[in-house]
């Protein structure tokens, strides 16, 4: 009866130790995050898009039917943001973004392009499809 409470001790005492490192390494990992978000781009808070000057125009065209984070969340070249607006047009009636397209493209392509490094060449010519 003693062994099998210093056992059950041993694994609460081992069980607390785990939580107590899996908060310390969460709270750490946050830490690095906000450090190399700040050191790059200043963000915009209510939108947490990079503030440029054609920020205006894309929280006017694009945060009207979705949260800004579809944006922040992805990554794309020209063409691929280009796509995914025609995708939008077609199926989800975004308006005819007129000269705003471009200017929207320009802001698009300068932060939210694919990173270079350490990731495969993207893929062109994606043959989209409806998902609906
Ligand atoms: C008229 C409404 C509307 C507007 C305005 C709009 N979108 Fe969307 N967008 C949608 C819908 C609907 C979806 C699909 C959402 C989902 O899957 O939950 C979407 C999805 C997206 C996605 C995710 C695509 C994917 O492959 O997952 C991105 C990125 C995006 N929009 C960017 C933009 C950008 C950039 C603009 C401004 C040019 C914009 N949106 C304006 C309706 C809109």
């Amino acid at each position: 009866m003693r062994k099998l409470s210093q056992i059950s001790w041993l694994f609460w005492a081992g069980s607390f130790c785990w939580l107590a490192c899996q908060s310390a390494t969460k709270q750490t990992g946050e830490g690095i995050d906000v450090q190399v978000a700040v050191a790059s781009d200043s963000l915009d808070a209510a939108t947490g898009l990079v503030v440029d000057d054609e920020l205006s125009v894309v929280v006017g065209n694009c945060t009207a039917c979705h949260s800004a984070q579809l944006i922040t969340q992805n990554r794309a070249t020209r063409e691929g943001w280009h796509s995914m607006i025609v995708w939008m047009q077609e199926n989800h009636k975004l308006w005819d973004l007129g000269e705003n397209e471009a200017v929207i493209l320009d802001y698009l392509e300068e932060h939210y392009a694919p990173e270079a490094v350490g990731r495969r060449k993207n893929l062109e010519n994606i043959e989209w499809y409806d998902l609906n």
